[in-house]
């Protein structure tokens, strides 16, 4: 049974609310485990249901794993077996391309399905693949079904001609036990990349300059088990932030890394927003009158594109002409539709919104039509007359832990009931 997410809008926030380990870190933690021979600890581990999806992979390979308290998992790929993953979790989720990486890395053979996740327009692999190759492999591409193999993996240089996060990540796996040096060029920078390059040295791999655009693999033989704890969520925080901005009394977040959300912590201070920030928190006060503000969504450090669309659901609240622009995603924009049916002004044009503020939103029948989307209809659910009814919340629910409970002790007035026409 399919469950819809209501939310009686109008109610002032107040409180604090702990940020989980970032999904996006994790999501690539969980794979990269298999590379080692021993068990690899993970702390921190958010309650989405990706992380079920990623566990699921594991049991079909034969990796123990196992969940201890609420944010521990212990993944032993002691006993793995390298199995071609055609299972329908594959498609659940993006991340399953990590496999990839991982597998490809460890055994020179990787066979699995065409990954799946959140529809925002295209979203090709082809320079996971490239860099793949660049490294010594085959692909084949067959009825919705990769196979990726190498006789031999030799380090190379590879330079990425987007700086994608995927990419740089599933390079780094596959290269980890490559023979020699590979160097990738233009990586991708985000946080949750280091994070994967922490883990991975954690286990004896030699991997220098993550977080910079020039990323650097010695191969090595053998990686062994350790522990790691996951950094927060800087989207989770984001989106709470914003909710802050728009409902809160007063409201505390912690767990955060500041640093990670300088684009928007800048845009919000522009918009007016009354915040305090400390060194692993921010303290946000109810703000009179937001102003408008411009955003072009980029890779990090720039204004991530996932806070795009929480971000929007704030501006309808805002005086004047808001300007997005959205670099990453070119059609990542279906919550503008949802927003508009709950009475905001906004004009959606090629690559981009323009958000007339500010507009009441009213409660009504909206759909969480990918996992941001579903964060900016819970924003404007809040902060609506009446009631809004959320649909198709399994994307919601594959990427912010514990969401209802986080809002609920926060004094929102949200929660569930079954439903029988959603689309999953
Ligand atoms: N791209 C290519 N070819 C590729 C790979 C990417 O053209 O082989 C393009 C994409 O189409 C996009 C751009 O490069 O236009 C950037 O994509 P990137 O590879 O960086 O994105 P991703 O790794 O698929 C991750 C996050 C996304 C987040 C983006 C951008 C994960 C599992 N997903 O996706 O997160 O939007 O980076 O920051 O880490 C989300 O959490 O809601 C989410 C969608």
């Amino acid at each position: 049974m399919h469950e819809v997410m209501k939310i009686e809008g109008g109610h002032q926030l107040e409180g604090e609310v702990t940020i989980s380990g970032a999904k996006n870190a994790t999501v690539a933690l969980i794979p990269a485990a298999v590379l080692a021979n021993g068990p690899v600890t993970i702390v921190g581990i958010p309650q989405i249901a990706d992380v079920d999806s990623l566990s699921q992979i594991l049991r079909i390979l034969n990796v123990e794993v196992t969940e201890v308290g609420a944010d521990h998992l212990i993944i032993n790929p002691a006993n793995m077996k390298n199995v071609d993953l055609e299972d329908d979790a594959v498609t659940k989720l993006r991340a399953s391309y990590y496999f990839m990486g991982a597998l490809l890395g460890k055994y020179g053979y990787v066979r699995m399905k065409m990954p799946g996740g959140c529809y925002l327009g295209p979203r090709p692999i082809d320079l996971h693949l490239k860099g793949f190759e660049a490294l010594g492999a085959t692909v084949e591409y067959e009825r919705g079904c990769y196979t990726i193999k190498a006789e031999q993996l030799t380090g190379a240089k590879i330079f990425l001609d987007i700086a994608s996060v995927g990419a740089t990540i599933n390079i780094m796996m596959a290269a980890v036990h490559a023979r020699g040096r590979t160097i990738i060029e233009n990586a991708a920078k985000e946080p949750e990349i280091i994070d994967v390059a922490t883990l991975l040295n954690k286990m004896g791999a030699k991997i220098r300059g993550a977080g910079t655009n020039v990323i650097t693999i010695n191969g090595v033989n053998s990686l062994s088990g350790c522990f790691h704890e996951i950094i927060p969520d800087r989207i989770e925080a984001g989106t709470f932030i914003i909710i802050a901005a728009a409902m809160a009394k007063k409201m505390v977040i912690n767990n955060i890394i500041p640093q990670h959300l300088d684009a928007l912590l800048s845009k919000l201070q522009d918009m007016g927003v009354n915040m305090k920030i400390d060194v692993d928190k921010v303290t946000i006060e109810h703000s009179d009158a937001l102003k408008a503000v411009d955003v072009t969504t980029r890779p990090y450090p720039g204004f991530a594109t996932d806070l795009q669309q929480p971000l929007t659901a704030l501006l309808t609240q805002a005086e004047g002409e808001s300007r997005i622009k959205e670099t990453i995603y070119a059609e990542r924009f279906k919550h503008c539709i949802e927003l508009q049916r709950m009475g905001a002004d906004i004009d959606v044009i090629p690559g981009g919104a323009i958000i007339h503020g500010p507009s009441r939103l009213y409660g009504t029948r909206v759909a969480a039509t990918d996992l941001r989307c579903g964060a900016a209809m819970v924003i404007a659910g809040l902060l609506a007359d009446g009631v809004t009814e959320i649909h198709n919340v399994y994307h919601i629910d594959r990427g912010y832990s514990e969401i209802d409970k986080k809002l609920e002790a926060l004094g929102a007035k949200i929660w569930r009931e079954p439903c029988e026409d959603d689309d999953e």
